[in-house]
C-alpha cells in the first residue's frame, strides 16, 4: 500500500513516519525544499522523542521518502493526507489557503481514484471545500476521475506523539464513500492493537470531534485554574481538591492540574477557532469564551505572586526560570506561558536567567539580545538569582538538591508554577514556596 502525506510539520511528519514503520510505503511531501533536504539527511525539524530513529530507519529502507513534488508522489497512492498548517487568520478563524492549495494540486495531477483525507485541524465544512477544490481543478483540465474526501483528525500530544500514533485511544474517520472506508480500514489495521478502535462517522462530525476534544481538555484546565485561584482565597489547597474530585471516574484524574495556563499550537488556536465558528453560525459558545479568558489571566498569576513577595518594582532583581517550552518533552515555544511571564518580569525591571533542557534554541528566536540570558544548566540559572520560578515541569527539575540551591540563590524562595514541589518538604529545607491554588 502506498500513501502520500502532504506537510512535514508536526502531524504530517509523525503520521508519515509511523505509517512507514508498519510497512506502508509513504511519500512525505513539503514545498519547503530545505526542510526536505534536511529530512533526507536525518535532520529533524522538530524535537520529538523517538521520531528521528523511525524516520532514519524507514528512510534507509526506502519505505519512507521525502519529496517536493506532490503530483509525482500521489501517483499510485491510495490515500493523500493533507497535514499542512492552518494558521489563525486575523479574525481567529483557521486560514485554509494551504489546505485548499494542496486540494487544487491534487485535482490538477491525480490520475486514479484517491482518498483525500484532512489530518490538519480544520473547521467544519472544510471537507466540502476540499471536495469542491479538487472537482474544480479536474474540471479545468477536463477530467472527472473519481475520488473521495475524508476527515481523519489527529489526537497526538507533542512529546508523546510517536507513542500516541502507534497506540491510539481511538481513530476517528469521517467518510461518506464505501470504497474510501475500506481503504482507511486497511490502512489503520496495524494500529488496532486491542480490538476495534476506529470510529466511523460523517465528515462534519469528525471535523467537529477534533475541536470538541481540544475544547473539552482546555475547559478542564481553565476550570481547575479558576478553582485553584478561589482555593487560595478561601484557605483550601487545590492539590487536595484535585485529588478529591479526580477520584470520581466521571471526572477523572487527568488534565486537572492547575498551572500557569495552557499553551502550545493547539488549545489556544482551536478554542479561538471554535468560538469563531460559533459566531459565524450566530451562536455564542459562552463556556469556551470563559475558558479562553481564564487562560489569558492565568499566565499572569505567578508574576503577581512574585510582586506580592518582592514588591511591584523588580528592578535590580534577577530571577532564575526553569522551563521555557509550553510543556515538557518538546522544544515548542508557541503560546508558551513563559513568554508572558518573561515579558512581565522584564517590564517590572527584572532580569531573567533561564534554563530549559531543549527549548533554549527556540526561545532565542523570540528573545534576542540581552533581554534574557540562558544558563548552561538548571543550577547555573540560580547563581545569585533572587528567586527560582518553575514554569515547565521537565523531569530533571523534579528533585533538585535544595541544599545546593540554597547556597546558589540569594533568597530561598520558589515560585512553583506547576505545583511539583512539596511545600512542607521545602519548608524543612528553609525554602518559602508559592504554588498555584495553595496556601503560601
Ligand atoms: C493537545 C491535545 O492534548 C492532543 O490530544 C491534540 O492532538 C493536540 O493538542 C493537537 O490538537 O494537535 P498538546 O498541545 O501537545 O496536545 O499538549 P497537551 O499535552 O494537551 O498540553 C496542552 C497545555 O495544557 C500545556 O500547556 C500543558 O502544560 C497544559 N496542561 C495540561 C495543564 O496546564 N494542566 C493539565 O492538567 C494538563
Amino acid at each position: 500500500m502506498k500513501i502520500t502525506v502532504v506537510g512535514t510539520g508536526y502531524v504530517g511528519l509523525v503520521s508519515g513516519a509511523c505509517f512507514s514503520e508498519v510497512g506502508i510505503e509513504v511519500v512525505c511531501v513539503d514545498i519547503d525544499q530545505k526542510k526536505i533536504e534536511k529530512l533526507k539527511n536525518g535532520i529533524m525539524p522538530i524535537y520529538e522523542p523517538g521520531l528521528e530513529e523511525i524516520v532514519k530507519r524507514n528512510y534507509a529502507s526506502g519505505r519512507l521518502q521525502f519529496s517536493t513534488n506532490l503530483g509525482e508522489a500521489i501517483q499510485g497512492s491510495e490515500v493523500a493526507f493533507i497535514a499542512v498548517g492552518t494558521p489563525p487568520g486575523e479574525d481567529g478563524s483557521a486560514d485554509l489557503k494551504y489546505v485548499l492549495a494542496v486540494a487544487d494540486e491534487i485535482g490538477r495531477t491525480m490520475s486514479d481514484y484517491i482518498v483525500v483525507a484532512t489530518k490538519s485541524t480544520v473547521p467544519v465544512t472544510t471537507g466540502e471545500k476540499v471536495r469542491a477544490a479538487i472537482a474544480a481543478a479536474q474540471e479545468k483540465r477536463g477530467t472527472n476521475i473519481p475520488f473521495a474526501v475524508a476527515s481523519n483528525p489527529e489526537f497526538l500530544k507533542e512529546g508523546a506523539a510517536v507513542d500516541d500514533f502507534m497506540k491510539p485511544d481511538r481513530i476517528v474517520i469521517g467518510v461518506d464513500d464505501e470504497r474510501a472506508e475500506e481503504i482507511m480500514k486497511r490502512l489503520y489495521k496495524p494500529f488496532q492493537l486491542n480490538g476495534d478502535r476506529i470510529i466511523y462517522m460523517d465528515i462534519p462530525s469528525a471535523e467537529m470531534t477534533k475541536y470538541a476534544a481540544n475544547a473539552m481538555l482546555a475547559t478542564k484546565i481553565s476550570f481547575m485554574n479558576d478553582i485553584a485561584n478561589l482555593c487560595e482565597l478561601v484557605g483550601a489547597d487545590a492539590n487536595m481538591v484535585r485529588k478529591g474530585i479526580g477520584s470520581d471516574p466521571r471526572i477523572g484524574n487527568k488534565f486537572i492540574y492547575p498551572g500557569v495556563g495552557y499553551g502550545g499550537s493547539c488549545f489556544p488556536k482551536d478554542v479561538k477557532a471554535i468560538i469563531k465558528t460559533g459566531k459565524k453560525y450566530g451562536y455564542e459558545l459562552r463556556v469556551l469564551q470563559a475558558v479562553e479568558d481564564v487562560n489569558d489571566d492565568q499566565k499572569y498569576v505567578l508574576v503577581k505572586k512574585v510582586k506580592q513577595h518582592f514588591g511591584e518594582d523588580l528592578s535590580g532583581k534577577t530571577f532564575a526560570l526553569w522551563g521555557l517550552s509550553f510543556k515538557p518533552n518538546t522544544d515548542d515555544m508557541r503560546e508558551a506561558p513563559a513568554i508572558v511571564i518573561i515579558d512581565e518580569l522584564i517590564a517590572a525591571g527584572a532580569q531573567v536567567k533561564a534554563y530549559d533542557p531543549i527549548a533554549m534554541k527556540e526561545a532565542q528566536h523570540i528573545y534576542v539580545g540581552d533581554k534574557i540570558t540562558y544558563a548552561k544548566d538548571a543550577y547555573d540559572a540560580c547563581v545569585d538569582a533572587d528567586a527560582l520560578l518553575l514554569i515547565t515541569e521537565w523531569s530533571e527539575f523534579r528533585i533538585p538538591s535544595w541544599s545546593a540551591l540554597g547556597k546558589l540563590l540569594k533568597n530561598k524562595v520558589v515560585f512553583d508554577g506547576r505545583n511539583i514541589y512539596d511545600k512542607s518538604y521545602l519548608a524543612e529545607n528553609g525554602f518559602e514556596h508559592y504554588g498555584i491554588g495553595t496556601q503560601d
